[in-house]
């Protein structure tokens, strides 16, 4: 047992205790922040004269040797310390005696894993938002091939109007697009530096906080030291932010097992991200987006647990904060796993046309595009829609869709249709007359697209990082 404290106890503690208590099994995926903080922390100090310059120096070297010992494998992190923190603290002070005992002046974990945290999911969110940002350059692609692929639009799963694939994926993509600007509200939150609170009240030394945080990439720091070292709602937020991430893959996951299936057979998955049964040879399931559609309740349950777990802890720093990691990094790696299948899926998946045309022509999905044409033929639309009614049903007892009526046979149901009835409710002219912005006529679809690329043309991500200033070597 490798502990930072023990000063005023007089047992060992127990090794049942030491086990439940101890962090390091899942707290070591941040050593890497946890060092750079350090590094930043020794900066300020010899900055501030509380450090020497030439102590200062050593640290940041041996610093910089754990890590790449760490990194090649020549150094273990094992369950021997504590925490992240200890194994740190530990292996720098039997590199520098003395001096190593220094790097924790002016510190608490407190501040400490509070920043950790801040650093690691800081970026964590903008690998998050790179791969939707990879969805929605799929989705791109497959929209402008696809403006002129009729597919059903449907409402309540029941075939309504015709559309385009197009503009069916671009109701994902504007799905995508917010769930991006999610990432990025939650990223101009969080990040202001909570370093030099302390345990909770601050401390006596005259640190530089401005100075730490602009090292670490932070706007500035955070402005109430009880409230750094217990906020933890940022973690919510982005919980929240990837349940709703989740939430729209999976309900892509389900139209896509759907479109996959035998009855529909609008789409067929790559064998690549197919899986066979071990029993049932002629089968080819759709395992991955059926996952993707499963893991969805994981990610919630993360939020709802550090909900719960935040509810009534009073301020200021309580352990059962610890309880936000494991369930953050499932999240965070959940999420990425299935962003990452789902655009390989998506941009390998085939869309048969054909049959989505077909599909679109039945369940009478032109019925609002006739009634509408008797509107403008001076029928009010009340009316108009009593007549198409009629039409319907005359067609569901002859087991026929509208344009395969006769011209006299609609002309029994209403005289005002006129032989141009037939072009103006084909599929094509149904999709293509929806105009309004939005809409998913080809030319209204052409130019969202446009705007769709102008918008992934832009970076946020550099813009962000423009506002950082570069750590300096001191
Ligand atoms: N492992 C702890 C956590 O994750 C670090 C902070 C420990 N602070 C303390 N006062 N025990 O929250």
């Amino acid at each position: 047992m490798a502990q930072l404290w023990g000063g005023r106890f007089t047992k060992e503690t127990d090794e049942l205790v030491y086990r439940f208590n101890a962090s390091i099994s899942f707290d070591q995926k941040f050593y890497k922040q946890d060092i750079e903080g350090s590094m930043a922390h020794v900066c300020m100090l010899a900055k501030q004269g509380i450090l020497e310059k030439e102590e200062m120096q050593r640290i940041v070297k041996a610093l910089t040797e754990i890590q790449q010992e760490v990194e090649a494998g020549t150094l273990e992190i094992t369950d021997e310390y504590e925490d992240i923190h200890s194994f740190v603290e530990a292996n720098l002070i039997e590199r520098l005696g003395d001096i190593g005992k220094k790097l924790h002046t002016g510190r608490s974990r407190n501040d400490q894993v509070a920043l950790d945290m801040k650093l690691y999911t800081r970026l964590e969110v903008l690998f998050t938002d790179v791969l939707v940002k990879d969805l929605l350059k799929v989705l791109l692609r497959i929209m402008e091939e696809h403006t002129e692929t009729i597919m059903p639009g449907f409402t309540h799963l029941q075939k309504a109007q015709p559309v385009t694939l197009a503009h069916h994926m671009g109701a994902y993509f504007e799905m995508f697009k917010r769930d991006r600007l999610r990432l990025k509200d939650i990223y101009v939150r969080m990040n202001y530096c909570p370093l030099g609170a302390g345990a909770l009240a601050g401390t006596t030394y005259p640190l530089d906080r401005e100075y730490s945080a602009k090292l670490l990439g932070f706007y500035g720091p955070t402005l109430n030291s009880m409230d750094s070292v217990s906020d933890r709602d940022y973690l919510i937020e982005l919980l929240s932010a990837l349940s709703t991430i989740m939430m729209h893959l999976s309900r892509f996951c389900e139209e896509i097992i759907l479109w996959n299936s035998n009855e529909y057979q609008f789409v067929e998955i790559d064998d690549a991200y197919s899986t066979g049964s071990s029993i049932m040879p002629q089968k080819k399931n759709p395992d991955i987006a059926e996952l993707v559609r499963g893991k969805t309740g994981r990610v919630y349950g993360a939020l709802m647990s550090l909900l719960t777990t935040m509810k009534g802890i009073p301020l200021a720093y309580n352990k059962d904060m610890q309880e936000d990691k494991e369930l953050t990094f499932d999240a965070i790696d959940t999420v990425k796993g299935c962003l990452l299948l789902f655009t390989g899926m998506l941009d390998t998946m085939k869309f048969h046309k054909d049959r989505m045309e077909k599909s679109a022509g039945g369940g009478f999905t032109n019925a609002t595009d006739a009634a509408d044409y008797l509107v403008n033929h001076g029928v009010p639309f009340r009316d108009a829609h009593g007549i198409v009614g009629r039409l319907v049903l005359t067609c569901i007892e002859k087991n026929c869709t509208i344009d395969e009526l006769s011209f006299a046979e609609l002309q029994e149901i209403s005289p005002v249709f006129e032989e141009d009835i037939y072009e103006a409710i084909s599929l094509k002219t149904c999709v293509n007359k929806r105009l309004t912005l939005g809409g998913p006529g080809k030319e209204a679809m052409e130019q969202v697209i446009a705007l769709e690329k102008e918008y992934l043309a832009a970076e946020w991500q550099d813009e962000e990082a423009k506002k950082w200033k570069q750590p300096s070597n001191g």
